[in-house]
């Protein structure tokens, strides 16, 4: 088991996160238009992700930000599966469009919680976006409504994706390299 992890070679640069992160604000305001759309913000790793996010989808949409913080990694690079509510959302979901918006997904164990979490608030419907796809990893299956990238098994930093709490504030997605 590795110790620490240092920032390696640019995986995804600024300029092709922002580029994407136009595309899906398109599709999130041609799918959206008119309509209340309570976004759901999972701490801390989708923060700057939804930010970006939220400011390109403009005013066509009635865009309301919620923030909920689950369980993550700890120290680890590997998923406990288990997971917890931290800081639930401050509002009330009865009848209204959710669109849930998450840094990555991997095993899905998360996703596949929440999904069912807020299914039982009866939300009008419920979609989830996330920035990037390790599908390969997939052990819990989970539909997805918009995806940014999908990449390789390997773990990655920065844009909001951390090692131990380090390494969020890159403008970059980037590998991750073991220090032993
Ligand atoms: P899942 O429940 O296994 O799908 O794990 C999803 C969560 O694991 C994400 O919200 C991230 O917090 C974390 N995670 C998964 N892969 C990475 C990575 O490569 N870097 C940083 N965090 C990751
Ligand atoms: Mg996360």
């Amino acid at each position: 088991m590795y110790l620490d992890y240092k920032v390696g070679k640019v995986l995804i640069s600024e300029e092709v996160l922002q580029d994407k992160i136009k595309e899906i604000a398109a599709d999130i305001r041609r799918d959206y238009a008119g309509e209340e759309l309570v976004c759901i913000c999972v701490l801390k790793g989708a923060s700057v992700f939804f930010t970006d996010l939220l400011r390109e989808i403009g005013s066509d949409v009635d865009v309301r930000m919620e923030f909920l913080a689950i369980s993550s990694y700890g120290l680890s690079t590997k998923s406990s599966g288990v997971v917890k509510i931290q800081q639930d959302i401050s509002t009330n979901i009865n009848g209204k469009n959710v669109l849930i918006i998450e840094d990555i997904i991997d095993t899905g164990a998360s996703l596949a919680y929440l999904k069912n979490l807020f299914n039982t608030r009866t939300p009008k419907n419920f979609g989830i976006c996330v920035l990037l796809d390790k599908k390969e990893c997939r052990t819990t299956p989970v539909e997805i409504k918009y995806t940014g990238f999908e990449i390789p098994n390997k773990f990655v930093v920065g844009f909001g994706l951390d090692f131990a709490g380090k390494f969020r504030h890159l403008k970059s997605v980037h590998t991750a390299i073991p220090v032993e």
